[in-house]
């Protein structure tokens, strides 16, 4: 079965305030429905540009904007769906073979991934076409 742009959640993280500020936990198969194999981060991105552009074929991903604001126009190949992130406290889960891009960077904002496994290019697709044929045909990802 493929995922749907409706399988990709925007998750209400756990929030602790005080007047000294809050702080965001995250773990592994609680809030997200994963391990969490790696961490990173995209920042000094410029005031209004755009990321990613790629889906994945069998990598999990929560993305969180910590600082700032962006756009994720989510793509199952059938579907389009956009999601504003400004708010450190949602972090939006996507699912494998789902097509994303971040768009309308706030300048100086921080865009933190959490990510089901290491860092492997083979694992992307890259070009958009080639993400269609294989969303069509799931059995070859
Ligand atoms: P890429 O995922 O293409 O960035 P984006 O989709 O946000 O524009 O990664 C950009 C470059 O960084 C690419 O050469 C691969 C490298 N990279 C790593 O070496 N390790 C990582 O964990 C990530 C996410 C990227």
């Amino acid at each position: 079965m493929t995922n749907t742009v409706y399988d990709c959640k925007v998750i209400d993280l756990p929030k602790i305030s005080g007047r000294k500020g809050a702080i965001t936990p995250i773990y592994g198969n609680i809030q997200v429905p994963f391990d969490i194999a790696r961490v990173y981060y995209l920042y000094d991105v410029p005031g209004g540009e755009s990321r990613g552009g790629h889906a994945h074929r069998v990598l999990q991903q929560l993305i969180v904007s910590v600082m700032g604001a962006f756009d994720i126009v989510l793509d199952d190949g059938k579907e389009q769906r956009r999601v504003h992130l400004d708010r450190a406290y949602y972090g939006l889960y996507i699912p494998q073979m789902i097509w994303r891009e971040l768009e309308n960077f706030s300048s100086g904002g921080i865009c933190l991934v959490l990510a089901s496994a290491t860092y492997d290019e083979c694992d992307y697709i890259r070009d958009y076409s080639e993400f269609l044929r294989i969303s069509q045909t799931p059995w070859i990802v």
